[in-house]
């Protein structure tokens, strides 16, 4: 999969670039990843990329010249590509949105900086506009970040096993959130892991894990809507 991030701040994605998960599969051929600077196609004499807004107001916008001109050259350095624009209007990522991104060859990220884009950046290229929330970011940036690690993670051979991705929390037909999980030692501080987990069978193991992720879902939930 190819992924190309646009932004005014491309040292911001050095290190995430690098990491881990990412790094390897970049490494093995798995993931294309390659960020441009908006900046690049800026044609003031300062460089400028924003403005500010005509009715007046608050803040700088981003230009669309420099905005649309930067889309089009790298989307002409491959085939188009699905073009995401993250901004806080947006869509509400969740991982059904990640699953449908993942099944594109190609994405190619848009953040915004500032108090936004010229509308006509939207008129003009029809974006897929994503939010990662209802809260504000000083910019797309960490947005960006988190589409490609949730977006890479569904990449046949980005995982080492593939099972892991199919059993994430929000993963698979009921959306269920993980539930409890333990690991060695069997006792620590007085708390001992559950029986079950130790009997050895199986499928009373797998009715225990299915209870427990309803039950964690069901708890999430309520305190999603009422606190
Ligand atoms: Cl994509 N951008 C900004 N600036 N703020 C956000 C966001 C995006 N998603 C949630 N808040």
């Amino acid at each position: 999969m190819r992924i190309d991030i646009l932004t005014l701040f491309p040292e911001m994605f050095t290190s995430f670039l690098e990491g881990s998960l990412i790094g390897a599969a970049r490494a093995a051929g798995l993931l294309d990843i390659r960020v441009t600077n908006i900046r690049d196609f800026s044609t003031g004499t300062h460089r400028q990329v924003d403005d500010r807004p005509f009715g007046g107001g608050p803040g700088m916008l981003l230009m669309a010249g420099p905005v649309v001109d930067c889309v089009e050259a790298v989307q002409q350095q491959a085939d188009t590509g699905h073009l995401v624009m993250l901004t806080p209007g947006g869509r509400r990522l969740d991982q059904a949105i990640v699953e449908q991104l993942a099944t594109h060859d190609r994405l190619v990220l848009v953040c915004g900086r500032y108090e936004g884009f010229d509308e006509r950046v939207k008129a003009i290229l029809a974006p897929d506009e994503i939010s990662i929330g209802d809260y504000v970011l000083s910019g797309g940036e960490v947005a960006a970040m988190v589409i490609v690690d949730a977006v890479s993670r569904l990449v046949p051979g980005v995982l080492g096993d593939e099972e892991s991705a199919r059993q994430d929390s929000f993963s698979g037909a009921d959306r269920l959130v993980e539930g409890p999980q333990y690991t060695r030692p069997r006792e620590y501080r007085g708390l001992e892991v559950p029986d079950v987990l130790l009997s050895g069978d199986h499928q009373k193991i797998a009715a225990w894990r299915h209870e427990q992720a309803l039950t964690a879902t069901r708890r999430r939930n309520l305190q999603t809507t009422h606190s």
